[in-house]
């Protein structure tokens, strides 16, 4: 095969989508079913404009991805006839203390400056009047950010590429790599070896221990997330509603709404602590009361791989120039996987990437990496 991806959440899957489109053969190997993990566990805002207020090296590639996006899911649909839920009635911004006012203020100037037709300032009266059901003494940040279904994104990406020739191993595991003559060849897996041209290390939170077994240590850290979702009667949000203290409330199919998220850093584990949902809750009915009376649906966690100065791997690998390694997408896996599908395909085709890589690159300085001999 020409590439072998390991992990089958958004990220690998989004990959191998772009890759089989141009035509090379995949695999995909993943320890359990594909989108399983933080893929499946995300609220799903492509939220460009509402998880970044200040510069980042990610903000072009997160801009063109979201703009991407409708063609993309028509795309997906077609090859797929999978209906992901995706709703373009934006988003709010907003504060709930005087202190995240001064925040809210300094994040909406930051993207006027930049962007000012995808966003708006809108007084409580004008919140007011659009969602009724909020709570709003400050006003908010009207952004134009889409949501969609994650999980359903995810088994879209990884349909669409069965659907155009990849192949995909579910309870496979890889836990080390064939490497001979200075060059890996392979990998070995729960399920036996095998071998390919180049090899995608997409392992969400879980892959600094495969690079460790090539003698690569990344600057990683799991962050655990944890969500609730309620079921209304009726439709209480257009938008999704996002308060500056981090509690969102995403507005879904069927009347649905999930509120997140906890960020537990360096938790692998995926049970879901009551004051947590406490403390979602209690804020959620702090922006929006009548949630108290919606139903209880569920609860659920998720992994976000965030790596320590908060710009994700896409890269080469410093010894091994066809191992490759994406990862750290931490809170915007959804809204980047789509373009990180096509840049990952232009660097494997030795295209030219039309977006700076540097920022994201395995060997660069400071929290980037460590190679040990
Ligand atoms: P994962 O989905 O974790 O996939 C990695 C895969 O690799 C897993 O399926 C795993 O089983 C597999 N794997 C690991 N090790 C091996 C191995 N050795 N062999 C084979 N397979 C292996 N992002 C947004 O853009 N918008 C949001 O609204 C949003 N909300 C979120 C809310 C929560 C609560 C959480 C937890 C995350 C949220 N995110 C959001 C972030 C987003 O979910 C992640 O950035 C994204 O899912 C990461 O995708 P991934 O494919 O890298 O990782
Ligand atoms: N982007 C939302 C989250 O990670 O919780």
């Amino acid at each position: 095969m020409d590439v072998l991806i390991i992990g089958g959440g958004i990220i690998g899957s989004s990959i191998a989508f772009e890759l089989t489109k141009r035509g090379a053969s995949v695999v995909v190997i993943e320890r359990g079913a594909p989108a399983q993990e933080a893929s499946s566990a995300a609220a799903g805002m492509l939220g460009a404009h509402s998880e970044f207020s200040t510069d980042h090296p990610l903000i072009p590639l997160a801009l063109k991805s979201q703009a991407i996006f409708p063609d993309v899911l028509a795309e997906l649909y077609e090859l797929t006839h999978i209906v992901v839920h995706w709703n373009e009635t934006g988003m709010l911004k907003l504060a709930t203390t005087m202190e995240e006012y001064e925040k809210l203020t300094e994040h909406y100037e930051f993207w006027r400056r930049i962007q000012p037709t995808h966003v708006r300032w809108l007084t409580a009266d004008e919140v007011a009047q659009i969602e009724p059901h909020v709570r709003n003494e400050y006003g908010a940040m009207y952004t134009i950010d889409q949501q969609v279904d994650a999980e359903q994104l995810s088994l879209a990406f990884a349909r669409a590429a069965m659907a155009k020739g990849a192949k995909f191993l579910s309870y496979t595991e890889a836990y080390d790599f064939i490497v001979e003559h200075e060059r890996v060849v392979g990998v070995k897996t729960t399920n036996g070896s095998l071998y390919a041209e180049h090899i995608i290390i997409a392992c969400g939170a879980w892959t600094p221990m495969l690079a460790e077994k090539l003698r690569l240590s990344l600057h990683m850290y799991p962050v655990k997330g944890e969500c609730v979702s309620v079921m209304t009667e009726t439709p209480l949000l257009q938008a999704t509603v996002f308060a500056k203290n981090g509690c969102y409330i995403v507005p879904k199919a069927n009347n649905r709404l999930v509120i997140g998220a906890s960020a537990i850093a360096h938790s692998f584990a995926k049970n879901v602590q009551t004051c947590s949902i406490h403390q979602l809750l209690t804020r959620a009915t702090q922006i929006v009361p009548a949630i108290a009376h919606c139903t209880f649906e569920k609860t659920w966690a998720g992994i976000r791989p965030q790596t320590k100065d908060g710009v994700p791997y896409i890269g080469a690998h410093p010894q091994y120039a066809n191992v490759f390694i994406v990862t750290g997408h931490y809170r915007n896996g959804i809204l980047l996987s789509a373009i990180t599908g096509r840049c990952v395909s232009d660097m494997l085709e030795g295209k030219e990437v039309p977006f700076d890589m540097t920022p994201f690159s395995p060997t660069r300085k400071g929290e980037g990496h460590a190679l040990h001999h």
